[in-house]
């Protein structure tokens, strides 16, 4: 089968060019930047050349917006690369009655107060335009009735690109003294964690024996029944820090101990959006429905510390 991977140049994107290496399927990895085949997943007809040419049966979204700040001001692209774009790929894979894997965001909770895990059928509620947006990509893809995954994550790292632990590892090698909120509580998702997840579940859905990967019936359809495996489920690592918590244990692990990690509350860093306080996604059903082993955050971060 043949899979094709969108924004492979991303932190997720690269995670999932290692992991794709022990899959017998067959990966196309696309950008919009030099180093990869070309695609734009803005561009509905270029996706549909691009499956056709090369005969895609699954497509892994890891294409999108993530600058959850300057998505207040950025304009229109936003929904077009978080809504219309997850869209546009949606109806390129119902076309050939292929797969859509999709991946979306704690962001689209937080509006209203709680303090338990997140199940995946609670309500949408984000708060700023960047989760607005992947809640609006998630419900655009469902319309179509293309049978899809979306897996909701947070807090993502990896070794690649730009995240919280490249940052931290850097400010706590330099500053003697860091101020780190400890009002908000997630947990940390190391990406090669959720690539391995992904390819796993493509594997489970489209080459078990009762695979209904390709099915004639449609999401729509075969959401309503109990077998279905397609829908939205949660990923993140397992546990639950604050980002205190999370700066500490990157300090401990680099050996950066010469930093003096102080918790604050996020007052003391005003921001254009209002993050979740307490943003913990329940893992039960991805566990219940594919077995898949979700590692320990700190072990993760330690994994992740010992590749850079
Ligand atoms: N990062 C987090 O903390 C976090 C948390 C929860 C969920 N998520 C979700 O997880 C997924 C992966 O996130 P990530 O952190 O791996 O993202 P990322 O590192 O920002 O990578 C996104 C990639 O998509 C590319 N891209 C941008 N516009 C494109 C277009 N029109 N067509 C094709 N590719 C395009 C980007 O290229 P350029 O860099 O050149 O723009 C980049 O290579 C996203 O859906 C995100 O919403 C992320």
């Amino acid at each position: 089968m043949t899979i094709l991977v969108t924004g492979a140049n991303g932190q997720l994107g690269n995670e999932m060019q290692i992991v794709a290496k022990q899959s017998s399927d067959k990966y196309i990895f696309t950008d919009v930047c030099e180093g990869y085949e070309k695609l734009d997943i803005t561009d509905l007809e270029a996706i549909r050349k691009t499956v056709k040419e090369n005969d895609v049966k699954c497509i892994v979204n890891c294409a999108a917006w993530t600058n959850v700040d300057a998505a207040e001001t950025a304009g229109e692209i936003v929904e077009t690369l978080n809504a219309t774009a997850p869209e546009n790929l949606a109806k390129a894979m119902k076309e050939v009655n292929g797969l859509l894997v999709h991946v979306s965001t704690d962001y689209v909770f937080g509006g209203d107060p709680y303090n338990t895990p997140c199940k995946e059928d609670q309500k949408g509620t984000p708060t700023g335009v960047y989760g607005l947006t992947k809640l609006h990509g998630e419900q655009a893809i469902q319309k179509t009735c293309v049978n899809y995954l979306i897996f909701r994550t947070a807090w993502l790292y990896s070794e690649f690109g730009k995240n919280f632990v490249k940052t931290m590892l850097n400010l706590t090698a330099t500053k003697p003294q860091l101020k780190v909120v400890f009002d908000q509580v997630g947990t940390p998702t190391y990406a090669k964690d959720l690539a391995d997840a992904i390819v796993t579940i493509i594997n489970r859905i489209c080459h078990s024996e009762q695979s209904d990967c390709h099915s004639e019936h449609s999401a729509c359809h075969s959401e309503r029944s109990e077998e279905s495996l397609y829908g939205i489920y949660h990923f993140s690592n397992e546990g639950v820090c604050s980002w205190y918590d999370f700066t500490k244990m990157i300090a401990e692990y680099s050996g950066h101990t010469g930093c003096d990690i102080q918790p604050c509350h996020s007052e003391e860093f005003p921001s254009p959006v209002k993050r979740p306080a307490y943003s913990v996604l329940d893992k039960t059903k991805v566990k219940d429905a594919f077995g898949v082993d979700i590692p320990y955050w700190i072990d993760s971060l330690k994994k992740c510390i010992i590749n850079l």
